[in-house]
């Protein structure tokens, strides 16, 4: 333990047992005439690391060891990955200058305050434990001698440092002891500096220039310290570019909604309201003083509405079937809405993504008379049968200017007044969304340009896979809806890093999405699985499909679940987000439930594998209602392979339910969860994102509310294949039994911890942090849901700072640790 030396101001390289120096060592002087503290005080020098807020052994004046947040001069410690690690010199007063911290050995990490008594540094990535030597030396003013203190710290890998928060039905968000939680910007936030503050009484207009509701997937682009230009690393100043789902509409009127859409009209202002609340935002935040804000004058700030001119790229670009009155030539769309999940990529866009669309859709109940078989097979395949009454009722309004068509769109119900191919009206409308939508969010004067080559789905998310220079781009994504597919993308362009700070990020995107190979994953009973292509000609895609008569590439395009139907794709219980682990590649993919009307006791498979019942009360839930998470590799650790393997890493349920064949993951109170959808690897540019990377796990669930509200779990997974195969017998209703064969992941244990409940009624979705880790944003969507103005069922983000009124907000909050250190370790 006693590594603390006196020298003659000579460095050496930190070895003490070799120093030749004629100095004497302290203990020395311990043993022969002073108590530690005297012989600190007497030379001048003291080290000490402090851990965390962790308390080690330290020396009292009679040289007794305590508990005080100190250790003696150069006692050694140890810490984990990520743990802030204080570095405590002390001088006696007014005699030493020129102190200073250096590191001697292990692993470089960047200390802070080096030229200070005082400095600290984050443990960094290992992956055993791993000595790191530290040198404090001082100057006497009086002698000029130069003494020594060396201090060696083991860092030990990552561990989920933090005490599990319990489940909760309370209405506020609940973190671990030792963080603290700051909500940042919330649903009709003004975002230019003459826009008025939210009165959140549903008198709020313009939408436009507010936070839209329903936060979901989010990233954040670094500025430099100015606040002009994109810098990667800061962590202090950025944008946070972030999906507005959906809205609660009963909170964003007096009097909740007015009309039914049906009957009765909706009002202009309402529908307008109601559609400005979708779409995107993008927003500067900075931490001063140690406060997160954001900044409502910032020029970055920008909304992209259902109303946002938008340009289709690719494939489909100009397609007969894009025609609509406002674009005859296909090229241009309004919009983009449900954006759920997204996607960042390495040249610094943001890739939002449009879900589920097909609901906002109203279609006659006799327009299948004016439509072709192929496009009835496609609207019913997408979700959109004739009679469909669109949510919202936003095609029953009347503007006040009869020329706007902004509502007018949401009707696709063919005009036989208009031209027979759809240049008159917007019997073409809905095959503008179900894309991937490129936005730059360092420039709010470039329209936002929709990915027609990676397919229109209810599109989750639009994840990267591995980054590798010389290798294509590979972009993941879920079809969220029951029993539907994972494809993945793989551009015809192979990864060049010199693009990734280019100045007209747009262009970069044109060169890897807008040309590749959309394909499909079919999961097999043995552990493998395949991607199949979607390319228009091979196979049965081509006009003689009996599923449907496919014409052209862009016809696969639009239709890849049909494409998907035909070519024999694995039925997924309804896929949400991908997460790429940095270092091997794998995915992860959040399946979030399935129900027994959609996938029977005879339809598992062995990725799909329960089927079981999770009674809530008196309600049975029969089917996969807790969710679980797959993951693959793919062969060769290389994302442009067509083949792989896979296992399903963790699966959802209440830790009271069967262990044999529900709670397959051994889930108990500190991790019990249902319902995965948001997923997220921590970011390889701070510890946490290293060598064993953090995964962050959000819950979208209404299976398991009874218990807890939704939450967010840290895990530190394995690989895949750590687990094992395993068979199971499910049990439908009636009590019908079935087996089925899978594969499991390892048990996870402490790998796997609740760190974050929501509050009353809301979904956890959108994670992303800074660059170093220390500051995490989570998005809280839609508090309060299925209250009303008269009803109002949960009173956050007023309630996180213990005020318990007005009306729930959807928020984007920021999770930092007290001390300092990586959020999660
Ligand atoms: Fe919008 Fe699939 O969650
Ligand atoms: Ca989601
Ligand atoms: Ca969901
Ligand atoms: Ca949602």
């Amino acid at each position: 333990m006693q590594d603390l030396e006196l020298s003659g101001g000579g460095y050496t390289d930190g070895d003490v047992d070799t120093n030749l120096s004629a100095n004497t060592h302290l203990s020395t002087l311990i043993e022969s005439r002073y108590s530690r503290r005297q012989a600190i005080s007497g030379i001048g020098a003291a080290t000490a690391a402090v851990f965390g807020s962790s308390l080690l052994a330290a020396c009292d004046e009679d040289n007794e060891v305590v508990d005080d947040g100190t250790i003696g001069a150069g006692q050694n410690g140890t810490t984990t990955t990520g743990r802030i690690v204080q570095l405590i010199g002390q001088t006696l007063t007014g005699s030493f200058g020129q102190v200073s911290w250096e590191q001697t050995s292990g692993p470089p990490v960047t200390l802070t305050n080096a030229g200070t008594p005082n400095a600290s540094f984050i443990a960094p990535a290992v992956a055993a434990a791993t000595p790191l030597g530290f040198r404090f030396s001082a100057r006497s003013v009086a002698t000029g001698q130069v003494v020594t203190a060396d201090t060696t710290v083991t860092v030990g890998p990552a561990v989920l440092s933090f005490n599990a928060v319990a489940k909760s039905l309370a209405d506020i968000v609940t973190v671990p002891a030792g963080y603290t939680v700051t909500v940042l910007y919330r649903g009709g936030d003004p975002l230019a500096a003459n826009v008025p503050a939210f009165a959140n009484d549903g008198t709020d207009t313009n939408f436009a220039q507010r936070a839209g509701d329903h936060h979901d997937g989010m990233y954040w682009y670094g500025l430099n310290a100015a606040g002009t230009a994109r810098e990667d690393s800061n962590n202090e100043r950025g944008l946070l570019a972030m999906n507005h789902e959906n809205i609660t509409e009963n909170y964003l009127h007096p009097n909740g909604q007015t009309g039914n859409g049906t009957t009765v009209p909706r009002p202009e202002a309402e529908a307008l309201k109601e559609i400005e609340a979708h779409g995107v935002s993008v927003v500067e935040v900075r931490r001063q003083g140690g406060t997160w804000s954001y900044n409502q004058a910032s020029a970055f700030n920008r909304r992209i509405t259902p109303n946002t001119v938008v340009e289709f790229n690719g494939p489909v670009r100009g397609n007969a079937q894009m025609r609509t009155a406002f674009s005859p030539g296909g090229t241009q769309g309004r919009g983009t809405i449900n954006n759920c999940a997204f996607g960042f990529v390495l040249w610094g866009t943001f890739l939002t993504c449009e879900e589920n669309w097909a609901g906002y859709f109203r279609r006659s109940a006799t327009d299948n008379a004016n439509r072709s078989a192929r496009e009835i097979t496609a609207l019913n395949r997408y979700g959109i049968p004739q009679g469909a009454s669109g949510s919202y009722g936003w095609a029953s309004v009347t503007p006040a200017d009869a020329t706007n068509t902004t509502y007018r769109r949401w009707n696709i119900s063919v005009d036989p007044a208009t031209p027979a191919g759809g240049t008159g009206d917007y019997r073409n409308e809905h095959n503008h969304f179900g894309w991937t939508v490129e936005c730059d969010p360092y420039d709010p004067t470039r329209a936002p340009r929709k990915r027609t080559a990676l397919g229109r789905i209810n599109r989750e998310g639009a994840w990267h896979g591995q980054w590798v220079a010389g290798r294509k781009v590979t972009i993941y994504s879920g079809d969220d809806a029951r029993g539907e597919y994972l494809y993945k993308f793989i551009s015809a362009n192979a990864w060049n890093p010199a693009d990734a700070q280019a100045a007209d990020r747009l262009a970069i995107g044109d060169k890897y999405l807008d040309n590749g190979t959309l394909c499909v994953a079919k999961f097999n009973a043995d552990g493998t699985g395949v991607w199949l292509p979607l390319v228009f000609g091979q196979g049965p895609l081509t006009a003689a499909s009996p599923v449907f008569p496919f014409q052209d590439q862009a016809d696969v395009l639009i239709h890849p679940r049909l494409a998907a139907d035909a070519l024999g794709a694995t039925r997924m219980d309804r896929p949400e987000w991908t997460a790429t682990h940095y270092l091997t590649g794998e995915i992860y993919l959040t399946l979030t439930n399935n129900n027994a009307t959609l996938r029977p006791l005879n339809g598992t498979d062995a990725a799909n594998p329960r089927h079981y019942n999770d009674p809530r009360g008196a309600t049975n839930q029969f089917g996969n209602p807790n969710g679980h998470i797959l993951r693959l590799r793919e062969t060769g650790d290389n994302s442009e392979s067509l083949t792989f393997t896979w296992d399903n890493y963790l699966f959802g349920a209440g830790s009271d339910l069967n262990a044999t064949n529900i709670n397959l993951s051994s889930l108990d109170a500190t991790n019990d969860f249902s319902s995965p959808d948001g997923i997220w690897f921590a970011r390889p540019t701070n510890p946490s994102g290293l060598i064993n990377p953090l995964l962050w796990i959000q819950t979208d669930d209404g299976a398991f509310t009874d218990v807890t509200n939704n939450q967010m779990l840290a895990a530190l997974p394995g690989r895949t294949g750590d687990g094992g195969a395993r068979t199971i017998t499910n049990t439908g209703s009636g009590g019908a039994t079935a087996t089925q064969a899978t594969f499991v992941g390892a048990v996870p244990g402490v790998k796997l911890k609740r760190f974050m409940v929501g509050p009353k009624g809301c979904e956890i979705t959108g994670v992303d942090s800074t660059p170093d880790g220390r500051t995490l944003f989570v998005n809280i969507q839609h508090p309060g849901e299925g209250g009303g103005p008269t009803n109002i069922t949960s009173n956050w983000p007023q309630s996180q700072t213990g005020q318990a009124s007005g009306r729930p907000r959807s928020a984007t909050v920021a999770v930092t640790k007290d001390d300092g250190g990586v959020v999660g370790l």
